[in-house]
C-alpha cells in the first residue's frame, strides 16, 4: 500500500492506553489522515489528536468496515470483546496485535474468513520514539501487508521480525521486558552514587545520565557493548577497579542469564492462558 493509499485508509484502534495511545500519535503524524481513524475506549483519552473519532463501545462506531484494526486492550480483556468487532472485519482487514502473549490463532478465531493477522510486541521507549518493535505475521499476511506494518510502527523506533510465533517469548523478555531491567540498574546506580556523593541531587543526575549517555553512544557508534568497554578501562585504573567488583565470579552473566529465562517461561505460561 503506497503511503497516499495508507493516509485515505480506514483504521479500528480497540483499546487507547498508554500504549495504543502512542501509537496512534505516531499515526496522525503524517501516516493516517486524522478523521479516518476511530478508537474504542470506555475512557476519553486526554490528549485526542483533532479529528479522530472516540467512542465507548461497537455500538457507536459508524464506518461499515477499516481497512487495519488494531487490539491494543490488556490480554484478559481480548476474550470479553472478540465477538463484538467480526462485523468491521472483512478479508481484506489487516488485524495488528500489540496484545502480550495472545496468539494469532486466538485472533484468527474472531472471523471465518481467513484473517491476515499481525502481532507486534512494542516496549515503552516507544513513547519517545526509540523503541524496539517485533513482529510475527500469520500465514494468510501478504508481503504488502509486512510492509504496511513496517511503515506504520517505524515512526516509533526500530522494527524487526520473526519467522516463527514461539520466538515471540524470547522477544517478549528481551526487547518487552527489557526497559524495566535497565531502570532497575539505574535504580541501584542510583542508591550507590547517594552513598558515595555528598550532593544526591547531584549524585542521582549524574547517574541517570550517565546511562542515558552510554546508551546513546551505543547507538550510535554500533559497536558492540565490550568493544566500548575495553576502550573505556586503563589498566590498573578507577573504571576497572569497579567492574572487577562486577565481574567477579560472572554472577551478573548467571543474572541476567536467569531473569530472561523466567521472563520467557512466563510468557509461555502466560499465553497457555489464553482462549485457543
Ligand atoms: N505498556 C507496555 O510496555 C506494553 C509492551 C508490550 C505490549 N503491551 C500490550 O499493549 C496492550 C495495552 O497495554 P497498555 O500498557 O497500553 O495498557 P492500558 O494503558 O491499560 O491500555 C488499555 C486500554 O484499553 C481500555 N479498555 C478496557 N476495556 C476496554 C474495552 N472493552 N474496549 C475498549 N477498550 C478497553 C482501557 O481502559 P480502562 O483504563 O478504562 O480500563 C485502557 O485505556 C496490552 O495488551 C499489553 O500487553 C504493552
Amino acid at each position: 500500500m503506497m503511503k497516499d493509499e495508507l493516509r485515505q485508509s480506514k483504521v479500528l484502534v480497540i483499546g487507547c492506553g498508554r500504549m495504543g495511545g502512542a501509537i496512534i500519535k505516531g499515526w496522525c503524524n503524517g501516516l493516517v489522515a486524522p478523521d479516518n481513524i476511530t478508537i474504542v475506549d470506555p475512557t476519553p483519552f486526554p490528549d485526542l489528536v483533532s479529528g479522530v473519532k472516540q467512542v465507548s463501545g461497537p455500538e457507536e462506531i459508524t464506518d461499515d468496515f477499516f481497512d487495519v484494526v488494531m487490539l491494543a486492550v490488556k490480554p484478559q480483556i481480548f476474550p470479553k470483546i472478540m465477538s463484538l468487532y467480526a462485523p468491521f472485519i472483512s478479508e481484506k482487514t489487516l488485524i495488528l496485535s500489540i496484545m502480550a502473549g495472545v496468539e494469532t490463532q486466538a485472533i484468527e478465531a474472531m472471523t471465518d474468513s481467513k484473517q491476515a493477522v499481525i502481532r507486534v510486541m512494542p516496549n515503552t521507549p516507544a513513547l519517545v520514539g526509540a523503541g524496539v518493535m517485533v513482529c510475527f505475521a500469520n500465514a494468510v499476511a501478504t508481503p504488502q501487508n509486512e510492509a504496511l506494518c513496517d511503515t506504520l510502527f517505524s515512526p516509533l523506533g526500530s522494527v524487526h521480525w520473526v519467522h516463527d510465533e514461539s520466538d515471540m517469548h524470547a522477544v517478549t523478555a528481551i526487547s518487552g521486558s527489557g526497559p524495566a531491567y535497565l531502570f532497575y540498574f539505574a535504580e541501584c546506580m542510583v542508591a550507590a552514587a547517594k552513598n558515595t556523593l555528598k550532593d544526591e541531587v547531584l549524585a542521582a543526575k549524574l547517574a541517570k545520565e550517565t546511562l542515558y549517555g552510554a546508551a546513546l553512544l551505543m547507538q550510535q557508534e554500533a559497536r558492540e557493548p565490550m568493544a566500548l568497554r575495553q576502550e573505556v578501562t586503563s589498566p590498573n585504573g578507577t573504571t576497572q577497579a569497579a567492574l572487577e567488583v562486577l565481574m567477579s565470579d560472572g554472577v551478573l552473566d548467571a543474572l541476567a542469564n536467569n531473569a530472561l529465562q523466567a521472563a520467557s517461561k512466563r510468557s509461555l505460561e502466560l499465553s497457555a492462558l489464553e482462549p485457543a
